[in-house]
This record gives C-alpha cells, structure tokens and sequence, in this order.
C-alpha cells in the first residue's frame, strides 16, 4: 500500500535511501499515521540489500514541527497510554543501518527527536532546533530531556528545554548537535553525499560499529570496551574483513559485499 505521509525514495545513489516526510501544509507535524509509516518503511529498508544507509528529510521549510498538536490537544492520560505512541520510537530506534536527518527549517519537539534519533544530522543554514512542548503545558517525550542533554550539555538543555527556545544552525553545530551546516538548497545533496561515502564501506562493520558507539550512551566504559572489542574481533569472520585489509596491501580500492 502507498504510504500517504510520507515518501520513500528507494536509490537516491547507490544504496542510499531516502525517507521524505510529506505533510508541508502542517509543516510534517507527526501525527501518528505518519510516524507508523516511518517505523513501516524503516524496518522494510532495515532488511533491505540494496540499501545501506537511510536519509530522513522533511523539506526546506520544515524537517518537522513536533508531534501533531491538533491530534493529541483532546486526549486524555489514559488515552496517551493506550495508544502509547512512544512505543513506534523504540522499533525506530532499533534501526541497524545508518540513518541521516537532513534537516532544513524547523526541526521542533518531536521533530527535533526524530532528528537526534538518527545517528548523524546534516542541516541548512535556516535550521532552527527546539523542545517547545514547556509552552504546550508539557514537556519532551521522546528524548528530547536525555538525548539532547547528551549532545549538548546541560546548560543548553536545560535552557532550550524549560524555555523553549530555539537554537539556529551555527549553535546546533557548535554545542555538538549536528554534523555540518551547509546552503539551504545543497541540504539534501550534502546529506547524500555522506551517506554514499558510509555506503561505500563495509555494511556489516558499519552496523557494528553503529551498535558500538550507541552503546556508550547506555553502559559504563568497561561494558562498552568489551562490546566493541566482541563486534572487533566478530568481523573476522566476514569476508569484508578479508577484501578491506587484502585491498589495502595491493593498494586497491576495497570492493564490500556485506558478507
Ligand atoms: C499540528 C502544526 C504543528 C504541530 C505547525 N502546525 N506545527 N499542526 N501540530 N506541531 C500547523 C499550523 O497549525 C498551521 O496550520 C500550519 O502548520 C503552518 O504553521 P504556522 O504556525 O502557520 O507557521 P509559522 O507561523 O511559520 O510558524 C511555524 C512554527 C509554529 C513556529 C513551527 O507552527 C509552531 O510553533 N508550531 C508548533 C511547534 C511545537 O510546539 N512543537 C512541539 C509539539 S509537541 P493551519 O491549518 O493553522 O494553517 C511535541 C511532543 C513530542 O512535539 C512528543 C514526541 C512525539
């Protein structure tokens, strides 16, 4: 079935694709059709071959506004906890392939936690980022207190978060939030353009090494040493490991196969 929020570009370049958030009248708000259709489209592309790394964008006005306020104004407690749509950010979250938000515009509230969700963030020079759920009578609900007070600190978390306010490329990029700031109309290209060069490795060492560094979110040092040392040693057995160091002692270009 065609999925109505949003767009999936299946080989922007060679084993790179591209999820499009498509709902620009409410400037990609997520409610929660949309955010089924990314879990949906995420987990197809997960098992998915020919497909290495996955972009997320919005568009340039809006990579996301947050979770859709008109959706959840009327809902009760009990509703939020029945429908609990929290739990399609946990099967996003277990993604192994890379993932890249490409984020121009607002990326607030939930947006901004779909962007922080992803591994890397590549933004245009209008991004703006932001939990303004503090004005809403709420508070972030799907990361926004734990994620981004990792990659930014606490003071800047604290202020962003009890505020509301928003923070514009250049402070994304120099509290650690993001990757590269680059021209509105290249945000996209720049994006595509890392994710080819993570395609061009070796698909197994890049999902170890993705579980690897995500784990030192959640593990003490001496746990995480020892999983990433077990990942080190597990890519031994693949041929990858073999072409990767072969191609280097015939000063070749490596050729992966994810085997
Ligand atoms: C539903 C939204 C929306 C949202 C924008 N729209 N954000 N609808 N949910 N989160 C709709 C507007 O109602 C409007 O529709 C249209 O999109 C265009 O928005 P405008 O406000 O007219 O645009 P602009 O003046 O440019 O202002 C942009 C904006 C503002 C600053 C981004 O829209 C805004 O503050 N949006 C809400 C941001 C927010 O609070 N996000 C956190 C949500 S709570 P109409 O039909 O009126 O023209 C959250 C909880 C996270 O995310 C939980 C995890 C999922």
């Amino acid at each position: 079935m065609q999925p109505e929020y949003i767009i999936i570009h299946q080989q922007v370049a060679p084993y790179v694709a591209h999820i499009q958030l498509n709902r620009p009248k409410e400037l990609n708000a997520l409610n929660l059709g949309l955010m089924t259709e990314i879990k949906e489209a995420l987990k197809v592309l997960d098992a998915d071959e020919s497909v290495r790394v996955i972009i997320i964008s919005g568009n340039e006005k809006a990579f996301a506004a947050g979770a859709d306020i008109k959706q959840m104004a009327g809902r009760t407690a009990m509703d939020m906890y029945t429908i609990d749509q929290f739990s399609t950010w946990d099967t996003i979250k277990k993604t192994k392939k890379p993932l890249i938000a490409a984020v121009s515009g607002f990326a607030l509230g939930g947006g901004c936690e779909l962007a922080m969700l992803c591994d890397m963030i590549v933004a245009s020079e209008t991004a703006r980022f932001g939990q303004p759920e503090i004005k809403l009578g709420v508070m972030p609900g799907a990361g926004g207190t734990q994620r981004l007070t990792r990659a930014v600190g606490k003071a800047m978390a604290m202020e962003m978060v009890l505020t509301g306010r928003f923070i514009t490329a250049v402070e994304a990029l120099q509290a650690g939030l993001i990757n590269r700031i680059v021209p509105v109309e290249l945000f996209l290209q720049e994006a595509i353009k890392l994710a080819e060069e993570i395609a061009a490795q070796s698909p197994l060492a890049v999902k170890m090494a993705k579980e690897a560094v995500l784990k030192a979110f959640d593990s003490s040092l001496e746990e995480g040493l020892h999983f990433e040392r077990k990942n080190f040693y597990l890519l031994f057995a693949s041929e990858d490991q073999k072409e990767g160091m072969q191609a280097f002692i015939e000063k070749r270009t490596p050729v992966f196969k994810g085997k």
